[in-house]
């Protein structure tokens, strides 16, 4: 299934080849860098499950539309989107409940240009049936654990050997757009803390030579995907490489 948002480096164009490089084997599931979860929603429900991202932002949005799906639904039945609206959301406002902050939240990722959750996207949206889609995804994250931690400290909690780990971090040089929480030397953290993975894991970067240099000795696959905010007439690739450790 979709996920029921789109996101900064969403993986919806990617996750087929993504999916076909998971192996049988595994009882765990944890995807550390969720954002929409895209590879989430697009994979057979199995073992136990984790989705888990440092925005808390976003977790809470997450939190809600699995434990309060209806509530949510009838806080955004009644909000009405104009562009004034959009730029008091992006507004931290304080004084929210967290289903008020979700519904905001929602708001705002669903009218930005992108996703970029910094300019009020033209386009008009189905903003009825983006929220009716909310009961189907809440009943996926039924039974989907859902955290928010740092990297590091989530892969050293949930590991073990039949773990499967996929990681989507932050693209080389793009940092820029988590400001706060992954710096460029963030990279080599992550590294060091995959050489010590008990379990499998199945991670996504942009093509270049830093981290090709970086996981030398890991198993690389070269991938191409259309541009995320591609027209019909834009043919343009982009290359993009999938590393795994089996
Ligand atoms: C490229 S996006 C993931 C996109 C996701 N795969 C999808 O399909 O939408 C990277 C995510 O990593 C999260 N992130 C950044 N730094 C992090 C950290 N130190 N620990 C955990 N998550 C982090 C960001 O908030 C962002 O949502």
């Amino acid at each position: 299934m979709n996920s029921f948002i789109s996101w900064i480096g969403g993986k919806k164009l990617l996750r087929k080849k993504i999916l076909e490089q998971f192996p049988e084997d595994y009882d765990r599931y944890i995807e550390v860098f969720g954002g929409a979860g895209w590879v989430l929603f697009g994979k057979e429900k199995k073992g136990m499950e984790v989705y888990n991202d440092i925005n808390s932002d976003l977790v809470n949005l997450y939190r809600c539309v699995k434990f309060h799906p209806e509530t949510l639904q009838k806080e955004l039945d009644g909000i009405l989107m104009s562009r004034e609206l959009f730029f008091d959301f992006i507004q931290n406002a304080r004084g929210l409940t967290d289903i008020q902050r979700a519904a905001r939240f929602f708001v705002a990722i669903k009218e930005s240009y992108g996703s970029g959750l910094d300019s009020f996207g033209v386009k008009p949206k189905n903003m009825k049936k983006a929220v009716d889609f909310l009961s189907l995804a809440s009943e996926r994250l039924s039974t989907v654990v859902i955290e928010n931690l740092d990297f590091e400290h989530l892969i050293r909690t949930y590991d073990r050997p039949g773990a499967l780990f996929y990681l989507d971090p932050p693209y080389y040089e793009t940092e820029k757009y988590y400001p706060d929480r992954f710096q460029p030397e963030d990279h080599t953290r992550l590294k060091k803390t995959l050489d010590e993975v008990k379990g499998k894991w199945i991670l996504s970067y942009n093509e270049c030579p830093e981290i090709r240099n970086l996981y030398d000795g890991y198993t690389v696959i070269s991938v191409e995907r259309p541009h995320n905010l591609a027209t019909k007439s834009d043919s343009k690739k982009y290359k993009e490489i999938i590393i795994k450790n089996f």
